[in-house]
């Protein structure tokens, strides 16, 4: 959507308001030890902003089988760990994000930390891209999505999820969870996650709705979708969560 264009081992794109701020976190990230995170390389001689290429397969729909894989889900669990434990640090004074901060606010989230937004080298997860939307918020709302889009929490007719039942999913949120949680060495209030999953799909209706109505009309039919996958999520909370029902 942002227009990335590859020019030889960099990745350009257009700027923003945003762009110092998510080059600064960036940098911040690598000094922290996520050499997974692309390099920032400032602005070029066009005025947009430009990032290190990441070598690798990212994964686009329909995704590739082996996403499914249990590496893939632990892999991205430590990584959104790192990343939300290395952002606590990073100085937010006068800093500008596309997206608005979400409350309360924990650590900086990516807010689109999926597997179309990741580099993968033999199944393995070995770099996440596309960071201009990133923003403060908080840890859950990250986990969320993720949850939503590599457990998967889509209902079972949505093409873009994994035909899977509902005990597997709840075993995967688990281990996504424990994951997480385990590798900050810390606590995660887990039954948070589903509300705040709808809560994300809400948002995403809300604003592809509003994408559709200013002329993208391809995008109507996705509004319908988070629409029914928030529905299916409520109706299976109990089953999710490891509850009767
Ligand atoms: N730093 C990078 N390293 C390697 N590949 C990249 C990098 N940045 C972008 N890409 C490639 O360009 C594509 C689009 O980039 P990005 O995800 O940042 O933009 P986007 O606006 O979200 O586009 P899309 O909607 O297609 O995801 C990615 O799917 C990936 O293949
Ligand atoms: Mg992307």
């Amino acid at each position: 959507m942002g227009g990335a264009v590859r020019v030889g081992v960099s990745v350009r794109r257009r700027s923003g308001a945003w762009s110092p701020t998510i080059q600064r976190l960036l940098r911040h990230l690598r000094q922290h030890g996520l050499d997974w995170v692309p390099e920032p390389l400032g602005r070029d001689q066009d005025g947009r902003d430009s990032v290190s290429y990441l070598a690798g397969e990212v994964p686009q729909y329909p995704l590739p089988d082996w996403i499914w894989n249990e590496d893939v889900l632990t892999d991205a669990a430590r990584h959104l760990a790192q990343l939300h434990a290395a952002s606590t640090g990073f100085d937010t004074t006068n800093a500008s994000w596309q997206i608005s901060a979400h409350q309360p606010v924990e650590v900086i989230c990516h807010n689109d930390f999926a597997p179309y937004n990741m580099v993968f080298a033999d199944g393995r997860l070995t770099g996440v891209i596309d960071w201009d939307t990133a923003s403060p918020g908080p840890r859950v709302w990250d986990l969320a999505y993720l949850a939503y889009r590599l457990v998967p929490l889509t209902d079972p007719a949505n093409g873009d999820g994994l035909d899977s039942e509902v005990d597997e999913r709840a075993r995967r949120l688990r281990l996504l969870c424990d994951t997480y949680s385990r590798y900050l060495g810390q606590e995660l209030d887990t039954a948070a996650v589903l509300p705040a999953t709808v809560q994300r799909l809400y948002d995403l209706a809300h604003f592809t709705q509003a994408r559709a109505d200013a002329g993208h009309e391809d995008l109507r039919s996705h509004v319908d979708l988070y629409q029914r996958d928030a529905a299916w999520i409520i109706a299976h909370t109990a089953s999710l969560t490891g509850g009767a029902g």
